[in-house]
């Protein structure tokens, strides 16, 4: 059964826990929702794991919407939330609303996901009030690594996670329904989660926060361009996939496969085609 917006906004004050992942594709999409995941988040980090660009950055609308049909597909019944690429809410709240319209009306989302922070709050309102569900995603924000000096921890001095505070609460104030906060100590994503009444959704932020989310490539060990440390793999499928590939392809070359298993046989004789 799909979750509705109430319902998640209610899972922080019961207690209960939301688990969250990455989809980018209707298979996968089948399977997480299959096995009951909160929420299915089809992330821009698809451009990394799917499309092999080396950031975000280069991610587009028309990308995201290309995927996230495909998630609603293969998941008609799960919540859905749609990444806004970089570009889609910096060019002003008029473009934020237009993209985030479309992920509702062309994409089947039920709400989207935006990073940054007090910067953010004015286009967090204008989505809001125009109807689009946001979730705010704070700490480590890839689309802008570089301005935070690299894929590293944040919030570690005081003023930083002061900062970060000041943040949760604007994108709470402006009404984002929930807030993601990435690589940041456990210690401050404990304050921050107490400190607000949405729930907080952790990545890298240690076990207090309201819910988790991970790249599903990364947990069952399907992307291994590099594992940040806060990946924990469940499985470790690549070697497996390689595995399965290696055997078919030396089975074709020697034809092992197909069998008479895995063919089709008939009474006819075909081979007097042969002389016709
Ligand atoms: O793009 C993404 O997949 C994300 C999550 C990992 C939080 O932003």
């Amino acid at each position: 059964m799909r979750k509705t917006l109430a319902e998640i906004r209610s899972m922080k004050a019961e207690g209960k826990r939301i688990s969250m992942l990455t989809a980018y594709d209707s298979s996968m999409a089948r399977l997480l929702s299959c096995c009951e995941v909160d929420i299915l988040l089809v992330g821009d980090s698809l451009g990394m794991v799917m499309l092999g660009y080396d950031s975000t950055v280069p991610v587009t609308m028309e990308e995201m919407l290309h995927h996230t049909k495909a998630v609603r597909r293969g998941a008609p019944d799960a919540f859905i939330i749609g990444d806004m690429p970089f570009g889609a809410n910096h060019t002003g709240e008029r473009d934020a609303v237009m993209n985030g319209i479309r992920f509702l009306k062309e994409g089947g989302c039920d709400a989207v996901k935006l990073e940054g922070g007090l910067v953010m709050c004015g286009v967090v309102r204008a989505l809001v009030e125009a109807g689009v569900p946001v979730m705010a995603h704070i700490g480590l924000t890839p689309q802008t690594a570089s301005q935070l000096g690299g894929f590293k921890l944040q919030g570690r001095g005081l003023d930083d996670a002061r900062r970060m505070l000041a943040e949760a609460r604007g994108l709470e104030a402006a009404g984002a329904f929930g807030l993601i906060i990435e690589c940041i100590p456990d210690g401050l994503a404990q304050v921050i989660t107490e400190s607000i009444a949405i729930p907080t959704i952790g990545i890298g932020a240690g076990v207090h926060c309201d819910g988790q989310v991970l790249v599903s490539h990364d947990l069952l060990g399907m992307f291994d361009k590099f594992t940040p440390k806060f990946v924990k793999k469940y499985a470790n499928l690549s070697p497996i996939i390689k595995e399965s590939i290696q055997q078919y392809n030396q089975e074709v070359k020697t034809g092992a496969y197909p069998d008479t298993k895995h063919s089709f046989s008939s009474q006819a004789d075909y081979r007097q085609l042969l002389n016709e």
